[in-house]
């Protein structure tokens, strides 16, 4: 069993407490950690939005959140009730005055509490609501705010908000989301390199052929089609997941874990990120978008029709990245994210170059390089592909094989959501998993450099039917360097 410390008290009021990430991953992650008992019973959760409900049917509504979040075998006797128990309710205007002074009643009852504030509403309501929060003294040493993405849309935006935000909290209290960091495997890829000696001296431009990281989604947009329409999947996934996830496997070994070493080491990968300019953008980079098909065997529609109109957002992209360090010189990565596609998965694969030369024959498949897959999703854990006789007293013929981690089955416990350790980590006052502004911009004016390129050669995403890995150019793009897109052994 995992060792569960608690954490200090706290009041966490939530913003934009009626929405979809409040039902689904906020109410459901704060439930989990209540029933360990790692949140104080002193402790308040404080829903804030502009609804018009009383407090008793926004306890209605968690409990139902919960019960549909949750798996019913995953909920303790007794806890659901005592967990509704702490849960209260502010009917708040973020951006004017209604409801602040209720806000503010309810709060210093308790002034001693650690205090998040969590912002799950729309970006153009940090400002105001930060602003709001200062001018009637509810800033304090204990608070915190945190920031759910998109944290604008390019770099000008991002910076608004940062100086918005900045005005009234020092980037200390300031804690930037990106869910990804949360995952087990994310911190488990610390582990890995820099808890064990063996993988870290591989780690080098001499040894690894290239990188892939795919983080492949079957929904499509769920009803966000208003949110999502205005971003696209490189806004939506690959500006930040994907960015950390390529920044955290090739990043240097930080001094130690406290915030600001981690995130130093990941901001030089970030400013090392090759610019893609419009010379190049058709050659590294596939934009697609998904057309009616079948995912799971279900037939799912376009994302025009899901749209109700033609639109030219990209659902899917891939592309070529260079880390422009003496590390990874020569050694590409590959991304790609899309949504419809035929599972949900999402790992980093680490090719290693083919052995030089084979003492097999040729039919035994004796130089089929080493794979190490890091997979954050489904079923957390890592495989080493490494090449095995094959058993048996016929010859010597070789295959692939996998050492294989599950981490579910080795360790036996349920993988908490990511925003279980990350609220956690809020009320502890840990930021290393958090992105820091200058990290959130530095992401920003790379991505830039492409929504640029892209908009320079205006072309029409690819179309690709919902159900398959994307457009045959994503597949173009990685043969024509000779290699392929990782797939699974069998
Ligand atoms: C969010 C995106 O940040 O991540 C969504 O806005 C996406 O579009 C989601 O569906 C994916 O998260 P996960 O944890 O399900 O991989």
């Amino acid at each position: 069993m995992a060792t569960i410390i608690p954490v200090a008290s706290f009041d966490c009021v939530v913003f934009g407490a009626t929405g979809d990430l409040t039902t689904r991953k906020l109410l459901p992650a704060l439930f989990y950690r209540f029933q360990d008992g790692q949140i104080p019973g002193t402790s308040r959760i404080i829903g804030a939005s502009r609804t018009d409900i009383a407090a008793e049917t926004f306890r209605e509504r968690a409990r139902d959140a919960i019960k549909r979040f949750v798996p019913p075998q995953d909920i303790r006797e007794g806890a659901l009730d005592a967990f509704i128990d702490h849960l209260d309710y502010v009917m708040i205007d973020g951006a004017g005055e209604e409801g602040w002074a209720e806000l503010t009643a309810k709060l210093n009852e308790r002034p001693d509490q650690v205090r998040p504030y969590y912002l799950a509403t729309s970006p153009d309501l940090y400002g105001p609501i930060c602003r709001n929060l200062a001018s009637h003294g509810l800033i304090g040493e204990k608070s915190r705010v945190v920031l759910e993405k998109p944290i604008g849309k390019d770099l000008k935006s991002a910076r608004a908000i940062n100086d918005a935000v900045g005005e009234v909290f020092p980037e200390t209290q300031i804690y930037r989301i990106d869910h990804y960091l949360g995952k087990e495997t994310v911190q488990n890829l610390l582990a890995l390199r820099f808890a064990n000696t063996i993988f870290e001296r591989l780690w080098t431009a001499d040894v690894i052929d290239h990188v892939q990281i795919t983080v492949a989604e079957t929904v499509g947009v769920e009803g966000r089609a208003g949110y999502y329409d205005r971003s696209g999947a490189l806004r939506d996934m690959l500006q930040n997941h994907l960015l950390q996830l390529l920044c955290l496997t090739a990043m240097e070994s930080p001094l130690n874990l406290d915030a600001n070493a981690v995130r130093d080491e990941k901001l030089k990968v970030l400013r090392a990120l090759k610019p893609i300019t419009p010379n190049d953008v058709q050659q590294v980079t596939v934009r697609g978008q998904y057309g009616a098909g079948a995912v799971a065997g279900k037939p799912v529609e376009s994302y025009a029709t899901e749209l109700e109109g033609p639109s030219r957002t990209e659902t899917f992209v891939a592309m070529k990245v260079e880390v422009q360090s003496w590390r990874w010189a020569g050694v590409p990565f590959y991304l790609r994210t899309g949504k419809r596609m035929p599972q949900k998965l999402s790992e980093i694969v680490v090719q290693f170059r083919a052995s030089p030369f084979s003492i097999f024959p040729e039919e035994s498949f004796g130089r089929e390089p080493n794979r190490l897959v890091i997979r954050l999703q489904p079923q957390e854990g890592m495989k080493l592909e490494v090449m095995t006789k094959d058993p048996g007293p016929g010859g010597m013929r070789l295959r692939p094989t996998n050492l294989d981690i599950s981490f579910e089955e080795t360790f036996k416990q349920r993988y908490p959501d990511a925003y279980e350790r990350l609220l956690m980590d809020v009320v502890r006052g840990n930021a290393t998993l958090f992105m820091r502004r200058d990290e959130v911009e530095a992401a920003w004016a790379w991505a830039d450099g492409v929504l640029k390129a892209w908009s320079d050669r205006p072309e029409a995403p690819r179309p690709y039917p919902a159900g398959t890995w994307g457009p045959t150019s994503a597949i173009a793009l990685i043969e024509r360097d000779g290699r392929t897109w990782h797939e699974e052994l069998r």
